[in-house]
């Protein structure tokens, strides 16, 4: 099958801060269930907040489109924010892409999520709406949960709220640390966050 007509292509544009495993996961499950000839969309570009993000390499050996707007350049959080929308909007010429946070470490300003409301998705390491925020894994083992997860969900203005995409849920056990338990959180953040990315692009057209 050809392209899909522009008007019908629905860009992807990966924000990420370090490994970006999940970006992989994504990137890997686009190509795996043809989302480009099923749904119009692809990945088209991956953008990191930081210069020295390990997933910036592994998208550019994939021939994959990257781009580095390091915040600390920026004299405010609206200034990098601007910047920010500014460079995805060059790949984006229709302003309809879908923006995936994955592991993207960044608050984002207001006016940000204003912009891309309803096209602005992120994975967040906990049982949403418990623990938002850092250091998840430490406060769950902390509080005695039984059960940890992660979380898929559009992205609004108040930090890790927004409607749920998809969860996953895995235990906690005895002896665990929050590197032990981000690992196995991790694992299931792989599928869970291209599943809920798939069904997302299947049932919101446009
Ligand atoms: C993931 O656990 C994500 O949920 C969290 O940071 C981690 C990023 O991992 N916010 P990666 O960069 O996708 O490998």
């Amino acid at each position: 099958m050809s392209d899909a007509p522009r008007s019908t292509l629905r860009p992807l544009v990966i924000l990420i801060s370090g490994t970006g495993s999940n970006m992989q996961a994504i990137v890997r499950a686009a190509q795996a269930q043809r989302w480009r000839e099923r749904y119009g969309a692809f990945v088209a570009a991956i953008i990191s907040n930081r210069p020295d993000a390990k997933g910036l390499a592994w998208a550019a050996g994939e021939g994959l489109p990257t781009a580095v707007l390091d915040h600390k350049a920026y004299p405010s959080r609206e200034a990098f924010d601007a910047a920010l929308a500014q460079a995805i909007a060059r790949f984006d010429p229709d302003a309809t892409a879908r923006v995936v946070l994955a592991g993207f470490m960044r608050i984002l300003t207001p006016a940000f999520v204003e912009r891309f409301a309803g096209r602005l998705v992120n994975i967040h390491p906990s049982l949403l709406p418990a623990f938002p925020g850092l250091h998840t894994h430490q406060r769950a083992i902390e509080a005695g949960c039984r059960f940890a997860g992660a979380t898929v969900h559009l992205v609004t203005a108040e930090l890790d709220q927004g409607p749920i995409l998809e969860q996953a849920v895995v235990p906690i056990l005895p002896g665990d640390t929050p590197e032990t338990l981000a690992a196995r959180v991790l694992t299931q953040e792989h599928l869970i966050y291209p599943r809920a990315i798939e069904r997302w692009l299947r049932e919101t057209g446009g």
